[in-house]
C-alpha cells in the first residue's frame, strides 16, 4: 500500500490513535491523556486535558533546542525599503516584552484583543504576545473599512485594540488611526485602551485612551508563557458568511498546534531550518497559520512581506525575495501570480534572479485556473501544488502530500484528501455521489484537530452554518467532485460567498448595502468570473417605481457606498438595472439561478469585468433566461 493511502486510511479508521501519535511531535506542558472526546454540546473535542502554550512552542521551545540564534522571522518590506531579521531569541524577547505591555494594561487570560495592523513584524509580535498570556487575539485585515472593524469590535468585545499609524498601499500611505477612531465611534462596545505604533510615514493623533507602543515597551516587564488548556481559544478570526454579519471562527490551542505541525511535515514537506514564505496577510487565515504559527512551531524561518507582487517596485518582487532569502517553499494565491504574469508574461524579471533554492510552490485561496497553473509549471519547473482549505479548517483539507508521497498533479484539481479529512461528495438529499459526480463537498465527522469548534458567541450559528445541512458531516459550502483516481475538484461555492482576488466576501452583505440606496427597490449581487481577480461582484438592481436615474450616477453612488462600508477590497465596481429578478413562489430571490446564468464563461477567456463584452454576455444570458435587462453600466 502506498504511504499516502495507508496514512489516510489509518487517520479515518482510527482518528484517536492517529492523532495521539501526531500529538507527540509537539511539546506539551501537560501531555493529553484524552485524545478525542465530547463536550457538553456533544461536539468532538481534541486533547481535552492537555496543556501547552502556543507562543512558547513557537519560540521558547526552539531556544531550548539550541536554535536561539537561527533566524525566525524576516521582515521584507519593499514599500519602505526595509529588511529586518529576528532570531528566535530576539523574537521571543520582543514577544515577552509586549506581553508585559498587555499585562500592564490589565489584559488577562481569555480577554479579547483586536489587532488592526499592516504587515509589519509588530503584528506577529502582537499575536504571539496575546498567545503567551492566554489573551484571545482577533486580527482584522487592514483593508476593511471602519464599519467592518466596528462589527468585529461589538462581537469580540475586546478590552484593548492594537494598531499602527498607517499602512502602505503601493505608493500611498493609508492612515489607520482615523479609521480606527471612526470604528470606535460606530461600535457600541467600549474598549479600555488602544496601543498605537507610530510609523515614520504618518503620525497618528493620540486620544485619551491611546497608548504609544514604544513608550509602553520602555516600562514593560517581560511576561512568561502561561499554561493553557488545549481547548482554550487561541484566536477568533472573522470570515464572511451568507449574511451581513461575519462569523467569528474560533481556534483552539492544542488541536491547532498539532494539526499545523503535521501539515508542515506531511503537506508542505518542510522541516526546522527551512525558509518558508507565505505571501498573504496576517488578516487572513493563511497569515495566521502559515506566516506566523506553523513555520515558527516547526522551527522554520518565516518571511513577513509588506508589499505587492507587482509595482513594488516591479513584477520581479517575488523572485527577488526568493533569491535574497533562499526560500525553500513558497505559498501564495493564484490571483497574485495572475498579476505577475500580466505584467511580465515572458518572465524576463525571473531571469534576473537565482531562485534555485525554491523546491515547490503552493497555491490556494481560490481555484487555480489551468492557464495560470501551466504557466507556473513551465516558468518555474518545480512542483506547483494547488491545495484547498478554508478559514474554518485552518489547514489544508486537500493537497498533494509532498512530505508523505508526492504524486502527479492534475490541472484544475485540488489533489487528494489530506489525512484526517474524510471528504465526501453528497447530493442535496444526502446521497453519496460516485466518481465524477458533482455535489456538496462535505467532511464526515469527526473533523481532525485544528478545525473550528464553534462560532464565537453563537454556537447555534455554528450548527446552522456547518452541521445541519448533512447530519454527521461538516458542510464546507463548496461544490465539487472526486474523480476515479481520487483527485478532488473544487468547483466553487454553493452559497452566497464569493472569492475576489483571494479575499472571501459575502454577496449578502453587499446586497444589504446596495439595497439601502433610496433608488433601489430590490437587488441581487452575484459573483462573475474575472480573468485577474478570479471573481468580481456585479449588482443587479430593480429600481423603485418612478425613479429615473442614469446608471452611471447610481453605479457611482453604489461603488462609493460599498467601498465606504466594506472597504476597497470588495472590488464592487459594476451594476446593471434589470426589470425583474427571478424569485421563488414565496418571493425569495433565486441568486443561485442568476449566478449559474452569469457564470457561463470559460475561465480562460481573456476578459475582465472592465471589458464591455462581459456585461453584454451577462445581459444576453439573463434575457435568454427571461430576466429582462433594461439598462446597464457603461
Ligand atoms: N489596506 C488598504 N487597502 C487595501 C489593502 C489593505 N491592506 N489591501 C488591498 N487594498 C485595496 C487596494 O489598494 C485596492 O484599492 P483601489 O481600488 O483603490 O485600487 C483594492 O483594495 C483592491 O485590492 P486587491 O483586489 O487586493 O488588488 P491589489 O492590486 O491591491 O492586490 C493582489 C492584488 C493579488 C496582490 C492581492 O489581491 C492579494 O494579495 N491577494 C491574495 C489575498 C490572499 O492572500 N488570500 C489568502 C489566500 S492565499
Ligand atoms: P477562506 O476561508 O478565505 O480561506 O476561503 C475559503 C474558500 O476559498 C473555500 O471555501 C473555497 O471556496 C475557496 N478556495 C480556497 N482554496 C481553494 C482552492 N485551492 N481551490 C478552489 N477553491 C479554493
Amino acid at each position: 500500500m502506498s504511504s499516502y493511502k495507508e496514512e489516510f486510511e489509518r487517520s479515518i479508521a482510527d482518528p484517536a490513535g492517529f492523532w495521539r501519535e501526531k500529538a507527540r511531535n509537539i511539546s506539551w506542558f501537560r501531555e493529553p491523556t484524552s485524545v478525542l472526546s465530547k463536550d457538553a454540546n456533544d461536539n468532538d473535542v481534541w486533547f481535552a486535558d492537555g496543556e501547552l502554550n502556543t507562543a512558547w512552542l513557537a519560540l521558547d521551545y526552539h531556544i531550548d533546542q539550541g536554535r536561539g540564534e537561527q533566524t525566525a522571522l524576516i521582515y521584507d518590506s519593499p514599500v519602505t525599503s526595509t529588511v529586518t531579521r529576528y532570531t528566535f531569541s530576539q523574537l521571543r524577547d520582543e514577544v515577552a516584552r509586549f506581553a508585559g505591555v498587555l499585562r500592564g494594561l490589565n489584559v488577562a487570560k481569555g480577554d479579547r484583543v483586536i489587532i488592526y495592523m499592516p504587515m509589519i513584524p509588530e503584528a506577529a509580535i502582537a499575536m504571539l504576545a496575546c498567545a503567551r498570556i492566554g489573551a484571545v487575539h482577533s486580527v482584522v485585515f487592514g483593508g476593511f473599512a471602519p464599519r467592518e472593524l466596528a462589527t468585529r469590535i461589538d462581537d469580540a468585545t475586546p478590552c484593548v485594540i492594537l494598531s499602527a499609524s498607517c499602512g502602505i498601499e503601493f505608493a500611498s500611505v493609508i492612515e489607520y488611526k482615523p479609521l480606527l477612531d471612526e470604528a470606535l465611534r460606530i461600535a457600541e462596545h467600549k474598549v479600555n485602551h488602544c496601543v498605537i505604533l507610530q510609523r515614520p510615514q504618518a503620525q497618528a493623533t493620540m486620544g485619551e485612551l491611546d497608548v504609544d507602543w514604544q513608550d509602553a515597551l520602555k516600562s514593560a516587564a517581560p511576561a512568561d508563557a502561561v499554561p493553557l488548556r488545549a481547548t482554550d481559544p487561541l484566536y477568533i478570526l472573522y470570515t464572511s458568511g451568507t449574511t451581513g454579519k461575519p462569523k467569528g471562527v474560533v481556534r483552539d490551542n492544542g488541536g491547532h498546534a498539532v494539526a499545523l505541525r503535521y501539515s508542515m511535515d506531511a503537506v508542505y514537506g518542510v522541516d526546522a531550518g527551512d525558509v518558508y514564505w507565505a505571501a498573504s496577510d496576517v488578516g487572513w487565515v493563511v497569515g495566521h497559520s502559515y506566516i506566523v504559527y506553523a513555520p515558527l512551531i516547526t522551527g522554520c524561518t518565516t518571511i513577513l512581506f509588506e508589499g505587492k507582487p507587482v509595482r513594488t517596485p516591479d513584477a520581479g518582487t517575488f523572485w527577488r525575495i526568493i533569491a535574497d532569502h533562499k526560500v525553500d517553499v513558497f505559498f501564495t494565491a493564484p490571483t497574485a501570480f495572475r498579476a505577475v504574469r500580466k505584467e511580465d508574461p515572458d518572465s524576463t524579471e525571473l531571469a534576473k534572479y537565482d531562485v534555485s533554492s525554491l523546491k515547490r510552490l503552493f497555491v490556494a485561496g481560490e481555484r487555480t485556473d489551468p492557464s495560470t497553473y501551466e504557466w507556473l509549471c513551465e516558468t518555474l519547473k518545480i512542483p506547483v501544488i494547488d491545495h484547498w482549505w478554508q478559514t474554518e479548517t485552518g489547514w489544508p483539507i486537500a493537497g498533494n502530500l509532498m512530505g508523505l508521497e508526492p504524486r502527479t498533479t492534475k490541472p484544475g484539481s485540488a489533489n487528494f484528501r489530506v489525512p484526517g479529512f474524510n471528504v465526501q461528495i453528497l447530493s442535496e438529499d444526502h446521497k453519496e455521489q460516485g466518481p465524477g459526480r458533482e455535489g456538496d463537498v462535505v467532511v464526515k465527522l469527526p473533523l481532525p484537530p485544528g478545525c473550528l469548534p464553534t462560532v464565537w458567541g453563537n454556537h447555534e450559528r455554528y450548527l446552522e452554518s456547518y452541521m445541519r445541512h448533512h447530519p454527521g458531516y461538516y458542510h464546507t459550502g463548496d461544490g465539487g467532485y472526486i474523480d476515479e483516481e481520487g483527485y478532488l475538484y473544487i468547483m466553487g461555492r454553493t452559497d452566497d460567498v464569493i472569492n475576489v482576488a483571494g479575499h472571501r466576501l459575502s454577496t449578502g452583505e453587499m446586497e444589504e448595502i446596495v439595497a439601502a440606496h433610496p433608488a433601489v427597490a430590490e437587488c441581487a449581487v452575484i459573483g462573475v468570473e474575472d480573468r485577474d481577480k478570479g471573481q468580481v461582484p456585479v449588482g443587479l438592481l430593480l429600481l423603485k417605481d418612478g425613479v429615473n436615474t442614469e446608471i452611471e450616477h447610481l453605479q457611482g453612488d453604489l461603488v462609493a457606498m460599498v467601498r465606504k462600508e466594506i472597504g476597497p477590497i470588495a472590488n464592487f465596481k459594476r451594476a446593471i438595472i434589470v426589470n425583474r429578478l427571478p424569485k421563488t413562489r414565496s418571493g425569495k430571490i433565486l441568486r443561485q439561478t442568476m449566478r449559474k446564468i452569469a457564470d457561463n464563461k470559460p475561465f480562460d477567456t481573456p476578459a475582465t469585468i472592465d471589458d464591455p463584452a462581459i456585461l453584454d454576455e451577462i445581459r444576453d444570458a439573463m434575457v435568454a433566461n427571461h430576466i429582462g435587462l433594461i439598462g446597464e453600466s457603461a
